[in-house]
């Protein structure tokens, strides 16, 4: 085995991280830097504190990365109404590099020489931090103990806990927990029955939705505001991206908007299926296309429309931090310098429509479009032309087939 000199852990302070921990301490025998970030996962960090403190951590982070997620990271792939599959918002996927950049960061701030995650082997998140941190410094190594260690069953992680005197709370004791991934974009749920693509999900799973069936009977109207692609307001009151999402997750979780049961296709081969709750970026994707429809120019909003599902590929499968994905970026980041005004939207019982849109650089032109008279000249002759024209190789097509 390869020495090491120092490691930073990416530490939840759950149990699977604690034993982690205490893996790392023992088989490298080396000191173990923990960091916790704060990803508005609605967690309490201070236990982490005391259990890296109990472990005999002496250099714990616990940094609040709230502000960061959404503006860095959220936003710029909104602007690209991202969907994996069709249906994904990509919660988990985009949270990943922003950790593996700040691990990498600390690293090396403290002269650590690799980094270390509880990632497993089988997930898609072991490849969204390591591509990471092959992209950001291919000097650090990466410890995964997942793939490293002799622990291969929920039991003998346990039975490691009990040996190492680490606390396993009550309700971990049983059979293994649902494999939850909360932050300020969505929460994910996976594993236990919803294993079997065939069960329905249990009603508990929910954690920041109501049932649809149990929203207010009342609809509720909400204005956002952009300004170059990204909401900057909420019923006229302007917040920064991080208080901006919550308020938009109490919102539509009230109204059992973003609920989502997916079967998705893992990067490392296997099918997955797993409950998503993103109420904000539900409403936040209506929102941005209903602006975007009135100011991106047509071409300019198909092209986007082509990129975007290798665009949030190139999420799913960990390659934030690669050359193509900021070409693409870039692109899409063009494209917003004209993406501002305002949408209103209707939350009601589990969906978010789109009402009504408005921005001083709209393109739409009632003038252009109308079916009364117009004061914009507009030949009515041109458009025979242009479908003579268009028409003109469908025609010598239907009569060589004898039609
Ligand atoms: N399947 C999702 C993804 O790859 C979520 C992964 C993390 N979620 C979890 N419940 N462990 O983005």
């Amino acid at each position: 085995m390869t020495k090491i000199e120092k490691i930073v852990l990416s530490y939840s302070g759950g149990l699977d991280t604690s034993i982690i921990l205490k893996w790392l301490q023992e088989t490298y025998g080396c000191e173990v830097v923990t960091f916790t970030a704060d990803l508005g996962q609605g967690e309490e960090l201070e236990p982490a504190q005391a259990k890296a403190e109990m472990a005999g951590v002496k250099d714990i982070r616990i940094v609040d990365l709230r502000e960061e997620f959404v503006s860095d990271f959220v936003f710029p792939m909104l602007r690209a109404n991202a969907l994996y599959e069709g249906q994904y918002l990509l919660g988990s996927s985009i949270a990943r590099p922003l950790i593996a950049k700040h691990l990498v960061d600390i690293a090396r701030e403290v002269g650590a020489d690799a980094i270390a995650h509880g990632a497993t082997g089988k997930g898609n998140d072991q490849l969204r931090f390591e591509l990471a941190v092959n992209a950001l410094d291919p000097s650090i190594k990466v410890i995964a103990p997942w793939r490293q260690w002799n622990i291969h069953s929920r039991m003998q992680l346990l039975e490691y806990a009990e040996k190492h005197r680490i606390p396993v709370p009550s309700d971990k004791r049983g059979e293994a927990p649902f494999s939850i991934d909360a932050n300020l974009l969505h929460t994910s749920t996976e594993g236990k029955s919803l294993e079997n693509p065939a069960e329905v999900a249990p009603d508990h799973i929910y954690q920041r939705t109501v049932d649809p069936v149990d929203a207010p009977d009342a609809p509720e109207i909400i204005t956002i505001g952009f300004e170059r692609g990204d909401p900057v307001s909420v019923n006229g009151k302007a917040m920064t991206p991080a208080a901006l999402l919550t308020e938009l997750n109490g919102l539509g979780g009230r109204h059992g908007v973003g609920r989502l049961d997916l079967v998705e296709n893992r990067f490392i081969g296997m099918k997955s299926r797993g409950i998503y709750e993103t109420p904000g970026g539900t409403i936040l994707l209506a929102a941005h296309r209903g602006i975007e429809s009135i100011t991106l120019d047509r071409a300019a909003a198909h092209l986007k429309d082509e990129i975007m599902p290798r665009y949030a590929e190139l999420i799913y499968n960990g390659f934030w931090f690669a050359p193509e994905r900021e070409m693409l970026q870039a692109l899409i980041d063009q494209s917003q310098a004209f993406v501002s005004g305002e949408v209103t939207l209707r939350l009601y019982k589990g969906s978010a429509s789109v009402i009504s849109r408005a921005s001083p650089c709209s393109l739409y032109s009632a003038d252009l479009v109308t079916f009364e008279e117009s004061a914009i000249a507009f030949d009515h002759h041109n458009a025979e032309g242009f479908i003579r024209l268009n028409g003109l190789r469908l025609r010598s097509w239907a009569a060589r087939n004898g039609r």
